[in-house]
This record gives C-alpha cells, sequence and structure tokens, in this order.
C-alpha cells in the first residue's frame, strides 16, 4: 500500500513510524513533512491545506490511503474531496470536523445530548457578552472563541477586567479574525486533566490508552499555553472505574449524538477531560489525534495501524480487537527559547544521529529541517524525545537521559513532565 501522510508535526512523524511497521506499507509519502520525517518518507512539496493539489497527487500517484492528520484540513473538508475524487482517507469529513472547529457546535451538542461539560452561554456580541460577566461577577471565568486559534483561542480570566479585556480582544480587535465572531462564555471547572484519543467509525467507538499533556511553557505549569511541552501515558488519574464512567457517559453518548446529528464521525477522537470533584467532564473535543498525545500513545499500539484505519473507512471497528502494550511511555519537547512567543529559527541540532534520532529513545521531529546532512530547528517544537519502559518512571528517566544527548542554542524543556503534583 502506498500511504500519503498529509501534515508537518511530531505527531505526523510518530503515526509515520507507526506505520512503516505495517507488512501492508511499501512507500510512504508526506506533505509537506519536516526534516526528520524525510528519514521515514518521501516528502512532498505540497501545503497541507492546499486541498486541490493533494487530491491530484494522490490521484495521480494511485495512493491507497491518505491520514488527514491537522484540523485545518480536516475542518476545510480534505477527506471529503478525497472521497469524491474516490481516493480512500482516513478521519472525519468537514460535518463531524465541526466538532472541533466550533466550540459552539460542540457545547450545544453537550447540552443537547446530556453530556457533561461546564456550564456555559454563547454570545455574538461584545456587549452583551460583557454584561453577562458582569452581572455573573464569578471569577475565574473562561472564555473562549467559537473557532480554531492554533490552541490559543482560550482564556482563563482572572478578574472581570481580564474578562472583558478577552472579549474585546476577541470580538473587536478580531485576534483570531473570523474564529471570534462568536464566544463562549463557561463555568471554570478544577481537577486533573486526561486526554483520551478513540477510535470511531460512527457506530463504534475504542478508546485507546490514556495520556496526559502538559500544556504551559515552563515547570510547575507556569507561562503561557503552548500547544503541549510533554506527554505520558497512561493517565495515573485515569483508573479503570473514571474509564468506565466515561466510556458510558461521554464517549458513546458522543458517538451517538454526532450520528443523530446526521454527522457520524470517522476518525480519531480526542476527548480533552477533567476529572472535576463532580465527576469526569468534556473540556473540549479534538477532531483528530493530539500533539504530543499521539507520540506516547502510538509506540504502545501493538494492532496495525493500518488495518485499524481501514476497518474505521468500511465502519467495522467493531469486528476488531485493538491490543496494547503494557508499560509506560513519555514524551519530551524541546522548544526554541522563547516559544510560544517569538523565537529563532535555524538553529544547528546537535547530538543526533544520521537518522535523526539518540539510542534508547524514539525522537519524533515536530520543527526541524535538514540542510546537507545536518538537521536545524524551524518551528517552536522541535523535537519530542519519546521512550518507553516497564513503569513511568523508567519511561521518564530513559527520555531525558536522550535529551541530555541532544543540544540547540536556546533549547528550552521542562524538567517536570510526569511528575504528579
Ligand atoms: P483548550 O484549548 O480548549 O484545550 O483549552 C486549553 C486549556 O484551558 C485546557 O487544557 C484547560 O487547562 C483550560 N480550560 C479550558 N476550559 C476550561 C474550564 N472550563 N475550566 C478550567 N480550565 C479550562
Ligand atoms: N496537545 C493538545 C492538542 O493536540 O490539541
Amino acid at each position: 500500500m502506498k500511504v500519503l501522510m498529509v501534515g508537518s508535526g511530531g505527531r505526523e512523524h510518530a503515526l509515520i513510524k507507526k506505520l512503516k511497521d505495517s507488512p501492508k506499507v511499501t512507500e510512504i509519502f508526506c506533505a509537506p513533512g519536516n526534516g526528520g520525517i524525510a528519514k521515514d518518507a518521501t516528502i512532498v512539496n505540497i501545503g497541507a491545506m492546499d486541498i486541490e493539489n493533494m487530491v491530484a497527487f494522490a490521484k495521480d500517484n494511485k495512493i491507497d490511503l491518505v491520514f488527514v492528520a491537522p484540523d485545518d484540513p480536516l475542518a476545510a473538508g480534505m477527506v471529503d474531496a478525497m472521497e469524491n475524487a474516490g481516493v480512500r482517507a482516513f478521519g472525519p469529513n468537514s460535518k463531524a470536523a465541526v466538532i472541533e472547529a466550533s466550540k459552539v457546535f460542540s457545547k450545544n451538542l453537550m447540552k443537547k445530548y446530556n453530556i457533561p461539560t461546564a456550564k456555559y452561554e454563547v454570545f455574538d456580541n461584545p456587549k452583551s457578552a460583557i454584561e453577562y460577566v458582569v452581572s455573573e461577577n464569578t471569577v475565574p471565568v473562561v472564555v473562549k472563541a467559537d473557532g480554531l486559534a492554533l490552541g490559543k483561542g482560550v482564556i482563563i480570566a482572572q478578574t472581570i477586567d481580564e474578562a472583558k479585556d478577552a472579549i474585546k480582544s476577541i470580538m473587536e480587535d478580531k485576534q483570531f479574525g473570523d474564529s471570534g465572531n462568536n464566544i463562549v462564555i463557561e463555568e471554570f471547572l478544577t481537577g486533573p486533566e486526561v486526554s483520551v484519543l478513540a477510535f470511531t467509525d460512527g457506530k463504534t467507538v475504542k478508546p485507546m490508552v490514556s495520556s496526559k499533556d502538559h500544556k504551559r511553557a515552563y515547570d510547575n505549569d507556569e507561562g503561557l499555553n503552548t500547544g503541549g511541552m510533554g506527554t505520558i501515558s497512561p493517565n495515573p488519574y485515569y483508573t479503570d472505574e473514571i474509564a468506565k464512567e466515561c466510556y458510558e457517559t461521554i464517549f458513546v453518548p458522543t458517538i451517538k449524538a454526532m450520528e443523530k446529528e446526521g454527522r457520524p464521525f470517522k476518525g480519531c477522537l480526542y476527548f480533552g477531560l477533567m476529572l472535576t470533584p463532580n465527576g469526569p467532564k468534556v473540556i473540549e473535543y479534538n477532531a483528530r489525534f493530539g500533539d504530543p498525545e499521539a507520540q506516547v500513545v502510538l509506540p504502545r499500539l501493538k494492532t496495525d495501524l493500518v488495518d485499524i484505519c481501514e476497518a474505521i473507512i468500511d465502519e467495522r471497528l467493531a469486528d476488531i480487537d485493538i491490543q496494547w502494550y503494557e508499560g509506560a511511555t513519555a514524551c519530551v519537547v524541546m522548544a526554541s527559547g522563547g516559544y510560544p512567543l517569538a523565537y529563532k529559527k535555524g538553529i544547528e541540532i546537535l547530538g543526533l544521529n544520521e537518522n535523526g534520532g539518540v539510542d534508547g529513545a524514539i525522537v519524533y521531529h515536530a520543527g526541524t529541517k535538514l540542510e546537507g546532512d545536518k538537521f536545524l530547528t524551524n518551528g517552536g517544537r522541535v523535537l519530542g524525545v519519546t521512550a518507553k519502559g516497564d513503569t513511568l518512571n523508567e519511561a521518564l528517566d530513559k527520555a531525558y537521559t536522550a535529551v541530555g544527548k541532544i543540544t540547540f542554542e536556546n533549547a528550552h524543556y521542562r524538567k517536570d513532565i510526569g511528575k504528579i503534583r
């Protein structure tokens, strides 16, 4: 089989390395990919949002499976376009991807189908939004842009003034463009966060092993929110009992709700959960694998990923048994100094071998470029240094040992990934 991966980050690298394990896969292409991915796949110079050229490439090259990994092309209808052209593609169509692309949609869905989530109100103008936060007078309060905002559209306001500023910058200054035409204002919840990715063909849902992301830039959860600075799997807070409750009260009801709405979801559905004192609640849905959640979940997958993708496309997920390796995984993200704000690119990375890895670890490349035989930094998140172990501590020790071998100017990583406080 010839496979085309759409995307260019650490998640896509992890998906490609997993696809390489499949005896069915003969050739992997990645568009647009990155320096590290170039060692594992043939790079295709087409942007992830260039639907027309992506479809043409898939047809011309007789691609058997297209894997659309990022949120934007899913929301923009890349899977629909592939299907219309007769190309088999993994991922939700645009009608289903709206579960991530519109928070107003997902909040209303949860309300309609009694899926536990934070209480909220939706606003289409700043005046009534401000009146609402002033009259409620409760802080912290959470202000969310409706649409996609590169993971930055959520503001946790500690004061009413901060909430007003957030409303104005989203709705008046259009900080996130049209994504801020509508906003959700919701109740602030507390409790440990859990990421659960799940395979679903629209009828059956099969949760993967759990994980925990570390979203803030600095140790002790300080600094700005990022795309994710590191992950562990399994998530220590996610007991079998909680997993059962989530399956019954959240996962199955969500799949059924999407089916009832005429938007059956096929692909990987990401449940961002918070284990509150009043039970597990949904913080957000993503219509795709998380990044860097994929980097810790996929190395634990025993079953052939191609078989799972095909079963989902053909709507027979119920018939396959998905198996996982015991033990634990940890991923430490090495980022460019300054990320998630401005940072330099083009800095040489030292300590990687010619394949972009180091002994004892799996190094997923997120933002790198190959120049001759040198790897250079080319993004905010540069590498996801990942290791497996029998225990979480063993995985963490191995990942941090590998991190210690890799250097580049101004490299920044968190030293407390996997520490439970
Ligand atoms: P999101 O971009 O939706 O994943 O939100 C980013 C982060 O904001 C989440 O991972 C949570 O830590 C936090 N967050 C979002 N909504 C809430 C909420 N209602 N209460 C508390 N924290 C929240
Ligand atoms: N790591 C969070 C996300 O992929 O959205």
